[in-house]
């Protein structure tokens, strides 16, 4: 095995940004691990390189991926076979998210959502796996491998305006706690994150511009993207399986598992209406006749 490198997706903005930040911030030494080299991978390389000489970090290496697409994941997947690092830290944090009904998208937006959010949160993870080695079994020290996959406190219930990004972000908690127990033995650690709103450029995205920020109840408990990576970090390094983050999500995680869902959707519904930030954008398809398209 070669150098000692961590893999953080989504460091060019947000959440992935604040990580990459913390580590660097840290000297690039997580317990008792020094990177030889951090992997920043997203889309933008402009802005990666940006991040890399503000910083002025030399262990910065910018990747250059769309995560969505199976050529980059390939592309990646033979870097990786070819350098031979020894990966001691994966970050799974690049994501997306459009808000509105199911019918008001596009159905690219969805496969996107659940391209990026799923399918490659799990094949990156798979094709990282026989690069993270641990010889040492449970419980958790410094040292060990670690994986952090960022979920969403979205993924404890179904949320009607947000249906594919809650969905997929039920599969990431369920498909990171299935991992912890199946690697736990070979000494790798998978952390779970589950913040609810953070301040990120997230909602402007995911509303297409129209919202830069959070709205109604959730404005009240909007998290810092720094505290929320270094608490997942600690969490990391503690060996945790799931961190809920803040006082809000705990109390929504705790409610999701005692209330009846329908319930809480039916609460959900008379105090938030769901709302199309971003209707009108068209993929292409084949539609009907605008006539034709609401049964009732
Ligand atoms: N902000 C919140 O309220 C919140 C709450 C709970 C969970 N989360 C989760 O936290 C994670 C980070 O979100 P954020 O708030 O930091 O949002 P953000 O600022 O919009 O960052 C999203 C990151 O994902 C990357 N990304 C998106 N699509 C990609 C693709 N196809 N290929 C490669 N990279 C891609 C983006 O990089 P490029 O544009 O360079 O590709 C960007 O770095 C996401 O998984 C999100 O679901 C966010």
């Amino acid at each position: 095995m070669g150098r000692i490198i961590a893999i953080i997706t989504g460091a060019s903005s947000g959440i992935g940004k604040a990580f990459l930040e913390e580590i660097v911030r840290e000297h690039g030494v997580y317990g008792s691990v020094t990177f030889d080299e951090i992997w920043a991978v997203g889309r933008n390389e402009d802005k990666l390189i940006g991040i890399k000489t503000r910083l002025g970090e030399d262990r910065i290496v910018p990747v250059k991926a769309d995560l969505a697409s199976p050529e980059d994941m390939s592309a990646f997947a033979e870097r990786l076979a070819l350098e031979k690092p020894q990966i001691s830290l994966l970050i799974n944090c690049a994501g997306m998210g459009m808000k509105g009904t199911v019918e008001a998208h596009p159905a690219k937006v969805i496969e996107d959502t659940i391209d990026v959010n799923c399918t490659s949160l799990a094949k990156l993870t798979r094709i990282c796996l026989p690069y993270m080695t641990s010889k040492t079994p449970h419980p958790a020290k410094a040292g060990k491998p670690r994986i952090i996959n960022i979920a969403s406190s979205a993924g404890y219930l179904p949320q009607p305006g947000f249906a594919a990004y809650a969905a997929s972000k039920a599969f990431v908690i369920s498909f990171s706690r299935a991992l912890y127990y199946e690697l736990n033995d070979r000494g790798i650690i998978v952390t779970t994150i589950c913040p609810g709103p953070v301040n990120t450029d997230f909602q402007r995205k995911a509303t297409g511009g129209a919202q830069t920020e959070f709205t109604g109840i959730r404005k009240h408990v909007v998290a810092d993207p720094v505290k929320l990576a270094k608490a997942s970090i600690k969490a990391s390094k503690a060996g945790r399986q799931v961190l809920v983050y803040g006082f809000s999500q705990k109390a929504l995680h705790l409610a999701s598992k005692i209330v009846p869902t329908s319930w809480i959707l039916f609460f959900e519904k008379k105090t938030m209406p769901v709302e199309d930030p971003a209707a009108g954008i068209e993929d292409g398809l084949p539609q009907p006749e605008a006539s034709e398209k609401s049964v009732t």
